[in-house]
């Protein structure tokens, strides 16, 4: 579909069961009112990968959270793989007025995504689970593409307009999705404790270039933690949040701090700094407990949040 019915769609103000986003202010502003809906972005499938982690898999599961692989309005609102196959899975209520006809269809060659991408068709897909892709040798409604790495690749640049992934990118992206092994889906509540828990791991991550000493990985990665930092942030909407949103914004000023000292070749600063960092996130301050039931990780307030105009 063209981009006029995304216009009547927002003219319509259409509402339904909507997107998983992990940027709640991104989305509301790149995606048409309707997008975002409380179930996605209160729970999300657990998660569970096959035993046998090392680097790639985890910076390709980074990346897979990472809008900023993406480009274009994708980029822009904040989504991510991780917003249409959370944890791997389908996400069943994904829903973009517009450019969806049902809950968990989306149509991916759309101008609304990518210029080049659009087909003139309104052609939305069955967003499907990648659990067990690893075994499959078709890719896609089409069953064209024969490798998990190719069909990658053409999500990223053809579809979501996203830059060429250089071979670690496509290398790391592989190796995440193949750890989807096929489980029963089981939905757990989105909380800051599993969030804080993912930050360590993608920090965990970040050790590795700091000791192979290689600035442009450590830079990106670092990037990409911000980001998902961001994402918690936006969690602690209330101003009066005060506590928890400094503690955030300090994390990534540390962060930046890192990475400049890694741009600066002081190396051995930069991996004490990490380390830091570390056992500052793994023991949180007390401002958290106090300021997370008025966070937006609370259902309540999610939904009241979400139930406001816009503007
Ligand atoms: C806006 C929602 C959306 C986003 C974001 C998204 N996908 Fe998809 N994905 C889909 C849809 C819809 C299909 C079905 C496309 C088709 O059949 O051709 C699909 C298909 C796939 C498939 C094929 C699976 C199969 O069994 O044939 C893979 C692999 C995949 N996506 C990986 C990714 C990766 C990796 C990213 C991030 C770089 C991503 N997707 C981002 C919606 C999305």
């Amino acid at each position: 579909m063209r981009r006029p019915a995304i216009t009547l769609a927002l003219l319509l103000g259409l509402t339904a069961d909507g997107a998983e986003a992990q940027s709640l202010s991104g989305a509301r502003e790149w995606l048409p009112p309707g997008s975002l809906s409380l179930e996605t972005l209160s729970q999300r499938p657990d998660e569970r990968l096959e035993d046998g982690h090392n680097f790639y898999v985890a910076f390709g599961r980074l990346a897979f959270r990472s809008p900023d692989i993406l480009g274009g309005t994708a980029r822009k609102a904040g989504l991510s793989c991780q917003a249409c196959h959370a944890n791997g899975f389908a996400t069943h209520a994904f829903f973009i007025p517009g450019l969806s006809d049902r809950p968990g269809r989306i149509d991916v060659t759309n101008a609304f995504w990518h210029l080049r991408g659009e087909d003139g068709i309104n052609n939305p897909l069955k967003i499907p689970s990648l659990r067990g892709v690893k075994t499959k040798d078709r890719f896609g409604h089409d069953a064209r593409t024969t490798s998990l790495r190719d069909f990658t690749r053409r999500v990223i640049v053809m579809e979501f307009a996203g830059d060429e992934p250089d071979g670690l990118l496509l290398d790391a992206l592989v190796a995440y999705q193949e750890k989807l092994q096929p489980i029963t889906e089981t939905l757990q509540p989105v909380t800051l404790q599993q969030d804080l828990t993912d930050i360590l791991d993608h920090l965990d991550t970040l050790r590795v270039p700091l000791a192979e000493e290689n600035a442009a990985l450590s830079g990106r990665i670092a990037t990409m933690i911000r980001g998902q930092l961001g994402f918690i942030h936006e969690r602690f909407a209330d101003q009066d949040l005060r506590g928890s949103r400094s503690a955030l914004e300090e994390w990534s000023r540390q962060l930046m701090g890192i990475l400049q000292l890694t741009e600066d070749g002081r190396w051995p600063e930069a991996r004490q700094r990490l380390a830091d960092l570390r056992a500052a996130i793994a023991t949180p301050p007390a401002a958290f407990a106090a300021d997370l039931s008025r966070s937006l990780y609370n259902r309540e307030r999610l939904a009241a949040w979400l139930s406001k105009p816009v503007r």
